[in-house]
């Protein structure tokens, strides 16, 4: 299954539910359903964003790296569903690290594979239109968002993401950086994610090494800006 346009309200299509769990008469008045996830598919093959991100690179972090947040994060679900039923609400906390964590990966990632597309195929076009007046409106020009963008990111310790993202509530584009899996959610309900890159070591260290400037300055011949387009103008046009 391909991904589509990813919202918070889309992102939802990745779940499954795993049957109702019985009330067990704990307190909890009705019965739930567990939802897991699944891993998508990727809209383009492997080998697609070379010479950019290696097929290399990109096999592992979906099948493997993905696939971990994915497999954790059903994990968590079903150790808290248990702990739920149980009222052990000592467990019940003591999974919340996890499942933002994992569930956090999961999001992002999801995104990150949207936000890429061959340059054969409009990959590392320029946004036109809302996105596009927006960015120079904000920014004053592109070229200035990817500087920052990619100073924000080059200057990120540790693992983390740096995103363009949409404040829903004064309708201004803003650059923001979250630690480790943070999804772009734990910076505020009001943001919108609408281009997000990954500065894991894993998105980029077998191919760039430890040179993370050249991958922040290289991956925007393959930035999918009419995806980013289009989550732009279904919130604010
Ligand atoms: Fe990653």
């Amino acid at each position: 299954m391909a991904l589509g346009f990813l919202t918070a309200k889309t992102l939802g299509l990745g779940f499954r539910a795993r049957g109702a769990a019985p009330a067990l008469g704990l307190g909890f008045g009705q019965s739930r359903s567990l939802h897991t996830v699944e891993l998508p598919d990727l809209p383009y093959d492997y080998a697609a964003l070379e010479p950019t991100i290696s097929a290399e690179i990109m096999q592992l972090h979906h099948q493997k790296h993905h696939q971990a947040y994915v497999n954790n994060y059903n994990t968590a679900q079903e150790q808290l569903e248990e702990a739920l039923n149980k009222g052990d609400v000592s467990k019940v906390v003591h999974l919340q690290s996890a499942i933002k964590f994992n569930g956090g990966g999961h999001i992002n990632h999801s995104i990150f594979w949207q936000n890429l597309k061959p340059s054969k195929e409009g990959g590392g076009d320029p946004p036109h239109g809302a996105l596009g007046w927006a960015v120079d409106q904000d920014f004053r020009s592109l070229e200035v968002l990817i500087q920052k963008m990619n100073a924000e990111g080059a200057a990120l310790q540790g693992s983390g993401w740096v995103w363009l993202a949409l404040d829903k509530e004064s309708k201004k584009l803003r650059v923001e950086t979250t630690a480790n899996q943070d999804p772009l959610v734990t910076k505020g309900a009001n943001f919108v994610p609408l281009l997000g890159i990954d500065v894991w070591e894993h998105a980029y260290y077998l191919q760039y090494k430890n040179v993370k400037p050249d991958y922040l300055k290289n991956i925007w011949t393959v930035i999918n800006w009419k995806y980013a387009s289009q989550v732009y103008e279904n919130e604010v046009v």
